[in-house]
């Protein structure tokens, strides 16, 4: 059963995260405003409790459409989740600029344009929460990544700056800096170069890719009373990828074993 005070509006809910985060949230009485420039795919909420919207998070103008529908459907916000993102690489004397400029359009600007429209909403209600979906590549750097991980760096500080700045007024933010997650990002690695797929997993503690309702769960969390006292945090949601020394590959049982001169259990 849908609650009038649990009202969240989510961005890139056509696929992956976005979605797992709109049907997570819904099944645990959330109302929820599934936000996507992709129609298509946003075709997933019709017959469910999930209200849609086509909107693109980079334009200025979309995410007012985004803040008057989330005020016409709610009357106020809970929680906002800006979670759409766009891939985007190549090697930094040739990826092209306008290509270039979309990356921090989208993953950057984007939500930085959509707090600035969800505020007003935010502020109608008590312990309002802003969630943000980084990347690992906000904490770290990755070569011919620098566009994407400058734009997830830029988040992070977003929301290590915000979370001083609304802190005061009972408003908290964090990001989710995801690992590697079978979405729609990531799914054309999976079916074009299936052994680079396995492979990149190899370099994960857990040794797999995480579902996109791993990611999902977290961001309940961080919008959950649970989390009330928590605002500012990059928290990786990685399997452990990202604390390595990179001197040693992630050790299993095996590796472990011939390492020390052991043999193996
Ligand atoms: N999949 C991963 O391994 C991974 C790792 C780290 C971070 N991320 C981040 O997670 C977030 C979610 O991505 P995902 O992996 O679920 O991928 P995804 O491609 O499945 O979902 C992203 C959604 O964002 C939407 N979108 C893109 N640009 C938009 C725009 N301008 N306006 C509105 N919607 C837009 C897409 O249409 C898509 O539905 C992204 O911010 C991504 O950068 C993903």
């Amino acid at each position: 059963m849908a609650d009038n005070n649990k009202s969240v509006v989510i961005t890139g809910a056509a696929s992956g995260m976005g979605r797992a985060a709109a049907e997570r949230l819904a099944r645990g009485g959330w109302q929820v405003l599934a936000v996507d420039y992709n129609a298509d795919n946003l075709a997933w909420t019709a017959g469910t409790q999930v209200a849609s919207l086509v909107a693109d998070v980079s334009s200025e103008a979309d995410n007012a459409r985004i803040a008057a529908e989330a005020d016409r459907l709610f009357g106020g916000l809970n929680a906002a989740i800006f979670n759409a993102g766009i891939v985007g690489g190549g090697a930094i004397d040739e990826m092209a600029t306008d290509a270039m400029r979309r990356v921090f359009d989208i993953n950057l600007i984007g939500p930085i344009l959509g707090i600035r429209a969800c505020l007003p909403l935010l502020r109608r209600r008590k312990n309002p929460a802003i969630v943000v979906t980084a990347s690992t590549m906000g904490l770290g750097g990755d070569s011919e990544n620098w566009a994407y991980g400058a734009a997830k760096h830029g988040l992070v500080g977003l929301v290590k700056s915000l979370s001083r700045e609304l802190g005061w007024e009972g408003i908290r933010i964090n990001a989710i800096c995801p690992g590697l997650t079978e979405t729609g990002m990531t799914n054309m690695m999976k079916e074009h170069a299936p052994e680079a797929h396995q492979a990149v997993a190899a370099g994960v503690p857990l040794q797999r890719w995480a579902q996109p309702d791993e990611q999902a769960a977290v961001m309940e969390f961080l919008i959950s009373p649970a989390a009330s006292y928590v605002s500012g945090h990059a928290l990786a949601v990685d399997g452990g990828a990202i604390v390595g020394t990179g001197l040693l590959a992630p050790a299993t049982g095996k590796q472990r074993a011939m390492f020390h001169g052991t043999s193996p259990e």
